[in-house]
């Protein structure tokens, strides 16, 4: 609360908010008297539709008293709570701490079953129901918005159920891709190749694939994969797991596998991101969820 800019808003806003519960106060007491000339319980002279009467009578007591009771309520909150301008409350309460309370609350309830399957080793946690149903939970929480509810993935997003990995499928791979984050770079080669020197390589990377394609334009494309891209997918193709680099053999395409897909990657670039979420859900939490992938390649 006691950002604002320039201090002299804090008086504004406390003047202005302390004045406006006075003048309430004010309007609500004044309007209880009536007026002189005016008798009570006779009738006001105001008329409406004809027939309907305004009655000089006051406020009916509990209404007066909600009147006052919510008065009085707003100016023991403004007390305790934020809101008069940067005065923090006399019970300093903040939107954070409330929030940190929570989340050290949840975590004595669920940490200890989460720190529970840290003994066991991921293979062996695949088979074990509750350790996959808390996974799925995880998963469902975390991991859904980029790789699918279904942990298919999407253009850009690996899917997880397949065998196709990126960064290798092993307990061990995984659960580094999950603590540190990975970082797939697959540099621009627009500029090097030319246009058709990137339709001819993508020829050849179709080829690859196991397709059907211009044996010329391939053959052409070969000798420029050679020399340029054999560093990471090696030299056939079969991608390097180290670098992230994918298959180009298997028909099986990160960015989708139409040729115009390809071509793109191979012109443009690529720069995929994983976020490392190591420090975000710590071991234990990880140790679960590499076990829950882990099993979803194995169980589909
Ligand atoms: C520096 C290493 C590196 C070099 C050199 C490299 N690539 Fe890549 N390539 C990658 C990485 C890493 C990815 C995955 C990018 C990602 O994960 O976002 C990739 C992705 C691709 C894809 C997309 C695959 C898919 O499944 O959608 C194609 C196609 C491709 N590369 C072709 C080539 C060709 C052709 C060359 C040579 C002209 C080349 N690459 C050179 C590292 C490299
Ligand atoms: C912001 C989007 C995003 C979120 C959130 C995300 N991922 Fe990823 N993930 C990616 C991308 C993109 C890649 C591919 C990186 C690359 O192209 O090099 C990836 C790669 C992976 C891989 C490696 C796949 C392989 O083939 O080697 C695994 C495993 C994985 N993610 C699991 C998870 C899990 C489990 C979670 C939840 C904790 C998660 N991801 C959350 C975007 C995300």
């Amino acid at each position: 609360m006691a950002d604002f800019v320039d201090p002299s808003w804090h008086w504004f806003i406390v003047i202005a908010t302390i004045v406006s519960l006075l003048a309430c106060l004010w309007l609500v007491l004044a309007n209880r008297r009536s007026d002189s000339d005016s008798v009570e319980g006779e009738p006001t002279g105001h008329v409406w539709d004809e027939d309907l009467r305004e009655l000089n009578n006051p406020l009916p007591r509990w209404w007066f008293n909600l009147f006052l009771i919510t008065l009085i309520f707003g100016g023991v909150y403004l007390v305790l709570y934020p809101g008069l301008g940067s005065f923090p409350g006399v019970l300093h309460w903040t939107q954070l701490e409330q929030y940190q309370d929570e989340v050290a609350e949840a975590n004595a309830t669920y940490n200890p079953l989460f720190e529970k399957f840290m003994s066991t080793d991921i293979p062996a946690l695949v088979k074990n129901k509750e350790a996959q149903v808390a996974g799925e939970r995880l998963f469902a929480n975390y991991c859904t918005q980029c790789h699918g509810s279904d942990a298919r993935g999407a253009p850009g997003f690996p899917n997880l159920r397949d065998d196709a990995w990126l960064y290798g499928g092993s307990p061990e791979a995984i659960t580094q891709t999950l603590t540190n984050g990975r970082r797939g770079v697959m540099p621009a080669w627009a500029g090097a190749l030319g246009e058709e020197g990137v339709e001819n390589v993508t020829s050849y990377v179709e080829s690859l694939a196991g397709r059907d394609v211009d044996a010329d334009m391939a053959a052409k494309g070969k000798e420029k994969f050679n020399m340029l891209c054999i560093a990471c997918h090696l030299p056939d193709g079969t991608g390097n797991q180290a670098l992230g680099a994918p298959n180009l053999t298997d028909d099986d395409w990160l960015y989708g596998g139409t040729r115009r897909t390809i071509s793109e990657s191979i012109a443009n670039g690529r720069n995929g991101v994983m976020p490392a979420h190591g420090e975000f859900l710590g071991e234990a939490k990880i140790h679960v969820l590499a076990a829950y992938v882990y099993g979803l390649s194995k169980n589909n």
